[in-house]
């Protein structure tokens, strides 16, 4: 028998039922993909067509209606350490210092550890995090960017077999969203770290990973297509905007987002029949970024809602 990958999607579906009578709601149907081990992958597509609901059912947070989700060869169906989630509000604990919402993850991942064994590995990735100073601070006492970095932290500090993102950079400013996009790779390459994330953003995808999922809408929708980012690593903002493999991959998922997102299995009208339809629904398509040499963190690149 073949091996799986790392993590496998296998047929996933889900659907709400509708009242009596409708036809019932298919978000999306036979969603399949794997992972391999140390692999970072983003998944894009419009609002709404269930990229969180496929995270929150990896997560365990959420139930398919039919499919499977396996990790190293195991079935989940339920939460667990196994896998780290960070979601885009950070959700820490608001009465605990930066430290202990870490330390709190870590003591529940390994309950026989003792109080400065749980001390000591929390530090290590609060540092790693370039929070050194702010051990000590509640959330309400930390910026935006600090509190996403403790709940990067937090997720790395419990190693996780994989690493669950749901648009976890969207609410922070262009400068914090660079800074941490670089402290990922890094401790992704650091720690071979296995990442599924959601993003909005085009660039951001394409700086951060391996392999692209480009899903199709709803209702039915599917991964439609997968982009490989050959782009080699280490990546560089200033040079990757000015490169031709950089611009292809980019109008590659772009043309698939503005003109092809309207599924291929059920045979409806694409996009690109309709000129102002297509018009209608195209991202935007700033310049900013590219001009200032960033990649996927300023105001005015691509956003897809
Ligand atoms: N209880 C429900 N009943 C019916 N439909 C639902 C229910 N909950 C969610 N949905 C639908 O499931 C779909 C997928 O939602 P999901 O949050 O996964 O989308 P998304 O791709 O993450 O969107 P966004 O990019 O806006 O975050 C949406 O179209 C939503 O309307
Ligand atoms: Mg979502």
């Amino acid at each position: 028998m073949s091996q799986l990958p790392f993590l496998y999607v296998e047929n996933l579906s889900k659907q709400y039922s509708a009242p009596r009578g409708k036809a019932a709601h298919v978000v999306f149907e036979n969603v399949c993909f794997g992972i391999e081990k140390g692999e970072f992958v983003c998944i894009v597509g419009h609002s709404g067509c269930g990229k969180s609901t496929i995270l929150n059912i990896i997560a365990g947070l959420d139930q398919s209606s039919s499919g499977y989700v396996y990790v190293a060869g195991r079935e989940v169906n339920r939460p667990g350490l196994s896998r780290g989630v960070i979601f885009q509000n950070h959700s820490l604990l608001p009465w605990k210092t930066a430290l202990q919402n870490v330390a709190f993850s870590v003591r529940a991942r390994w309950p026989d550890w003792s109080k400065s064994a749980v001390r000591e590995h929390s530090l290590k990735y609060l540092h790693m995090v370039g929070l050194k100073d702010a051990e000590h601070k509640r959330p309400a006492q930390l910026s935006g960017g600090m509190r996403q970095r403790v709940g990067i932290a937090r997720a790395f500090a419990i190693e996780p077999q994989i690493l669950l993102m749901d648009e976890p950079f969207g609410a922070l400013d262009a400068l914090t969203r660079g800074t941490i996009q670089d402290e990922l790779i890094r401790i992704c390459a650091e720690t071979r770290q296995t990442v599924f994330m959601i993003t909005h953003d085009v660039d951001e995808a394409l700086y951060l990973s391996d392999r692209v999922l480009l899903m199709s809408n709803g209702p039915h929708a599917e991964v439609a297509e997968t982009v490989e980012v050959t782009l080699s690593r280490p990546r560089e903002r200033a040079s990757l905007v000015r490169s031709l493999e950089y611009f292809e991959l980019r109008s590659r998922v772009l043309d698939f987002l503005v003109n092809r997102t309207e599924g291929t299995q059920h045979g409806q009208r694409s996009l690109q029949q309709d000129p102002a339809s297509q018009e209608s629904q195209r991202p935007d398509l700033g310049s900013a970024g590219q001009e200032r040499g960033h990649v996927g963190n300023v105001g005015g690149v691509m956003r897809l809602r």
